[in-house]
């Protein structure tokens, strides 16, 4: 059944932008969309880890990545943020004096190696030790997290009982959460019930962005026929994680669980020793995400089927980071015979 919906225009609360030639036509992507804002991740080459243009440090400036972004388009954004690279480089009067500025927002944390661009990320705990958590607790700046567990034997990383991000959500974040009770923090693509449940049960301060990927597909999508289009990390998971993803984000209670695509463009998904993690959904996402929740038995015709997904894709998100809600809206049109997991592949 076809389907046309009109909204406010929303936030996409991760993102994937790059850098270069490439920007253009992703932010533009991104704007055909109905968004009105972004939060542009900053695993950039080179990283987005330092604050100040004028800090001596060998990684990009939140300063210089946003004039590119807004070069290449993004000023037609109401609203860019960009989350500063935790590495091992951070320090907490980085953070104080990036917050002071009004220029800082968010930190990402990465797993040391776990995903694309994650080589200059330092361990969790590493931040719970040395100052820099409590810097972003003491000055409102938000955590948003990489949530899988690095250097992971194989046997371990992706197990039939257990996984990368499950570890972590049992075994790493609830320190963090115990430790820092008014750091806002924000459990990114989250995929696993494990995670699902986790941010349900944490206080108000915890909530999670949720991709179109890991609501639609499971493991088995990916492997058969190795759709390699649909690899991105986490990994997708099992059914029963899925229903779990789904009955958060449908929930007409739902005040936890937001969108955040995690957009991920590559040129390139195969290379000689692998496959680049990341599917692209610039310009597609609404369709998706409304997919999923018809999939999960939503009406989107009728008025409460269309307040929870308004919730999910508007509302919870921008409150959650304290951003002014967007002027304006945008309509989309959706076919379901257009529906297919290969739209996901990146499109020149
Ligand atoms: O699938 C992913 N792609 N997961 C990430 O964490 C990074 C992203 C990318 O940058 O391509
Ligand atoms: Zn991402």
């Amino acid at each position: 059944m076809s389907l046309s919906l009109t909204l406010p225009r929303w936030y996409d609360l991760h993102a994937h932008f790059r850098q270069g030639d490439m920007m253009p036509s992703l932010i533009k992507d991104h704007l055909s969309m109905g968004c009105a804002g972004i939060l542009a991740m900053p695993n950039t080459k080179p990283p987005v880890g330092k604050i100040f243009k004028a800090d001596s440090l060998p990684y990009w400036s939140i300063e210089e990545y946003r004039d590119m972004l807004l070069a290449a388009g993004g000023d037609a954004f109401d609203k860019i943020i960009v989350p500063l690279y935790l590495t091992k480089d951070t320090t907490p009067a980085m953070i104080k004096a990036g917050a002071k500025a009004g220029i800082l927002e968010a930190c990402k944390y990465y797993p040391p190696h776990g995903t694309t661009g994650a080589e200059f990320g330092y361990p969790f705990e590493k931040f719970i030790e040395n100052g820099v958590f409590a810097a972003m607790r003491d000055h409102g700046i938000i955590l948003c997290v990489h949530g899988e567990e690095h250097a992971l034997p194989p046997e371990t990383y992706f197990a039939r009982g257990t996984n990368a991000e499950e570890i972590f959500y049992t075994e790493r974040l609830p320190r963090a959460v115990e430790s820092f009770p008014d750091l806002k923090i924000v459990g990114e693509h989250v995929t696993t019930k494990i995670a699902v449940d986790f941010i349900q049960s944490a206080p108000a301060t915890v909530a999670a962005s949720v991709t179109p990927q890991h609501l639609l597909y499971t493991v088995g999508h990916l492997l058969q026929g190795l759709k390699y289009h649909l690899y991105c990390l986490p990994l997708l998971k099992f059914k029963e994680d899925r229903a779990a993803l789904r009955a958060a984000v449908i929930d007409p209670d739902n005040v936890k669980f937001f969108a955040g695509t995690d957009s991920a463009p590559h040129a390139q998904k195969v290379t000689e020793c692998g496959c680049a993690a990341g599917c692209y959904t610039g310009g597609i996402a609404p369709q998706l995400y409304a997919q999923a929740f018809e999939e999960a038995g939503i009406e989107l015709k009728n008025a409460a089927g269309v307040a929870a997904f308004r919730k999910f894709l508007c509302e919870i998100g921008p409150e959650f980071y304290r951003i002014k809600s967007p002027t304006g809206t945008f309509t989309f049109l959706k076919n379901s015979t257009s529906a297919n997991p290969l739209t996901l592949a990146y499109r020149e």
